[in-house]
């Protein structure tokens, strides 16, 4: 993995790689109140295979009573396509997600933990120090089983209910969860809290303090700064973000959550600003065209509606007769 200088300037992308995760499979489809079968959930998982995504986080080893919308991880885990080089991961919550998922042939589990007391009660009916110690057991078992561990920090940029969370406080889980074991962390912006400034100081100091460990960041778009905090986090030196197709996403038991960033757009802009996604966007945009039938809703992507920048429009049909009226204006007038 190419390891960036802090602080680098993240205005000119000059061929850096970076490496997009897609979640709308999980974030986005938990949010969803219509069941999307589970064969159209598989189909199009293959098809983002084809899209150059370094990772697919593919569905939830959730209580089918809390995320009925993804009760069917097991069938879709072991049904879809395997393409040599992604990492299908999956969310992982406890013991019982973590047996299900290794069964399943996970590659990684993902699991997750909120910073924040009143969000992990909230979301995992557990307090954060019940959270840690199912999750040590948990990271014990999936490692005998060589199953790698990436931890999701929920609420890392602030909580919908306690408000700002302490970086320090952050960092400590963090840091607990990688000496316990497990391989990577992202920092999750669970309900679009964070802000470039801040972002930028706390992926600094995780990266300062935590060089070896997998950095991932996790934003949505809920307050429309989606892309910037994207960017603040490239300047701290951070080459790993997850984002969400059609901007679907959200957690149901985080007040006020809405959309990830979208996937087709970050990747859009990314590339026009020099960075290697190695993403197709052609893929991608006809992935998420299927979203809005699947979901039976307009998606929050404004890439899927307007096109690529150079998408060209037709000028208007009484162009030629408003051209000759201009040019005209330009003529030597006839001699009286
Ligand atoms: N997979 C399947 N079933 C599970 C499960 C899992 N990972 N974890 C718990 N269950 C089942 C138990 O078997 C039990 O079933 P039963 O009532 O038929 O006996 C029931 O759920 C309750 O189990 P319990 O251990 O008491 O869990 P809980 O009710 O305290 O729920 C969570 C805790 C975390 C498992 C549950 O709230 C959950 O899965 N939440 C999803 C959170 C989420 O995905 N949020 C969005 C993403 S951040
Ligand atoms: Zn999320």
């Amino acid at each position: 993995m190419t390891q960036f200088t802090e602080n680098t300037d993240a205005w000119s992308g000059a061929g850096r790689r970076l490496y997009l995760q897609e979640v709308g499979t999980r974030d986005g489809f938990q949010m969803e109140s219509v069941f999307i079968p589970t064969e159209e959930k598989i189909a199009i998982i293959d098809r983002l295979s084809d899209a150059g995504l370094a990772k697919i986080e593919a569905t939830a080893f959730v209580s089918p009573t809390a995320i009925p919308a993804l009760r069917d991880a097991e069938i879709v885990l072991r049904e879809i396509r395997r393409e040599p080089g992604i990492v299908y991961t999956c969310l992982v919550p406890n013991q019982r997600g973590a047996e299900r998922a290794i069964e399943a042939r996970a590659d990684e589990l993902n699991l997750v933990m909120s910073t924040s007391e009143t969000h992990n009660i909230a979301n995992l009916r557990m307090t954060r120090e019940q959270s840690f110690a199912a999750l040590a057991g948990v990271i014990d078992m999936s490692l005998a089983a060589n199953v790698p561990i990436n931890v999701s920090l929920s609420c890392a940029f602030g909580c919908p209910m306690e408000g700002e969370v302490d970086p320090v406080v952050v960092l400590d889980w963090a840091d607990r969860l990688l000496q316990r074991g497990a391989t990577g962390i992202t920092l999750c912006d669970t309900t679009g809290m964070a802000y470039p400034t801040q972002v930028r100081a706390l992926t600094t100091e995780f990266r300062r303090l935590f060089p070896q460990a997998g950095c991932t960041l996790h934003f949505h778009n809920t307050r429309g700064m989606g892309l910037a905090n994207v960017l603040a986090a490239i300047a701290a030196g951070a080459d790993r973000f997850d984002a969400s197709l059609g901007g679907l996403g959200g957690c149901p038991y985080a007040p006020g959550a809405s959309g990830n960033v979208c996937t087709e757009e970050i990747v859009h802009a990314l590339q026009l600003m020099g960075y290697d996604t190695a993403c197709d966007l052609a893929v991608l945009l006809e992935c998420a065209a299927r979203l809005p039938a699947l979901v039976g809703h307009d998606v929050p992507s404004q890439l899927l509606k307007a096109g690529e920048r150079l998408h060209l429009h037709a000028p208007p049909a009484d162009f030629e007769q408003w051209r000759n009226r201009a040019l005209a204006r330009d003529q030597p007038s006839a001699p009286a």
